[in-house]
């Protein structure tokens, strides 16, 4: 896994998303469940998507692009951040919903959780918005450095329950790197290249 991340463009605002005509996987999940902390672990950065230990460090949609491969790896703000206002969560969902409404590069969504936590509403509801969209879903428990064996498999176990249909969850550690290179291949997978 030798691949160059660059970050190309940000959007804050939807007139801000670009358009690409490469493939695009969306990195997508609750706010601190570690979305930026693993796109930094398949780039082998350390600094290249900002992280912070306080929820709510990624505010925009931060493009990517892969090479020699050629697509783009789409960090999303997260969500369900409880000190979020309204306002800043009606932000959230039009500025993804109109992102996702283009829809036609959009050949995956990575569904990011922290295995330490039971699954969420709004990562359900995300879950089922994706399938309604044809979007195809990968799941991902990360932070499995944190969880003992028994933990795992129930994490894994809920989430086979809420979604028989997709590929079982992978246990990702961002710290350690397990998992990393079978989620890289389901991610170059996506994308069809
Ligand atoms: P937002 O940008 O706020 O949506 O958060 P995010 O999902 O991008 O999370 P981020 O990658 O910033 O990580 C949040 C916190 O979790 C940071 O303190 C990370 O160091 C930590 N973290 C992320 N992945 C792992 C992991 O696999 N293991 C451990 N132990 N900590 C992790
Ligand atoms: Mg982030």
């Amino acid at each position: 896994m030798n691949s160059r991340f660059t970050l190309t463009h940000t959007a804050y605002l939807k007139n801000q998303i670009p358009e690409i005509n490469r493939p695009q996987v969306l990195m997508a999940g609750r706010s601190n469940a570690g979305k930026s902390s693993l796109i930094n672990a398949l780039a082998n950065r350390k600094n290249l998507a900002r992280t912070s230990s306080s929820p709510g460090k990624t505010r925009s949609i931060n493009f990517f692009h892969v090479q020699p491969e050629d697509f783009f790896l789409v960090d999303l703000p997260g969500y369900g951040y409880a000190q979020c206002s309204k306002k800043e969560r009606n932000k959230w969902s039009e500025l993804i919903n109109d992102y996702l409404a283009r829809g036609e590069n959009i050949h995956g969504l990575v569904l990011i959780i922290d295995s330490r936590i039971p699954p969420q509403t709004l990562d359900i509801e995300l879950a089922g918005y994706a399938q309604g969209m044809n979007i195809e879903l990968l799941p991902i428990l990360t932070k499995a450095d944190k969880c003992n064996q028994k933990q795992r498999a129930r994490a894994q176990n809920s989430w086979i329950r809420l979604l028989p249909e997709v590929r079982r969850p992978i246990l990702f550690s961002a710290q350690t790197g397990l998992g990393k290179d079978k989620l890289w291949q389901e991610i170059l997978n996506l994308t069809d290249i």
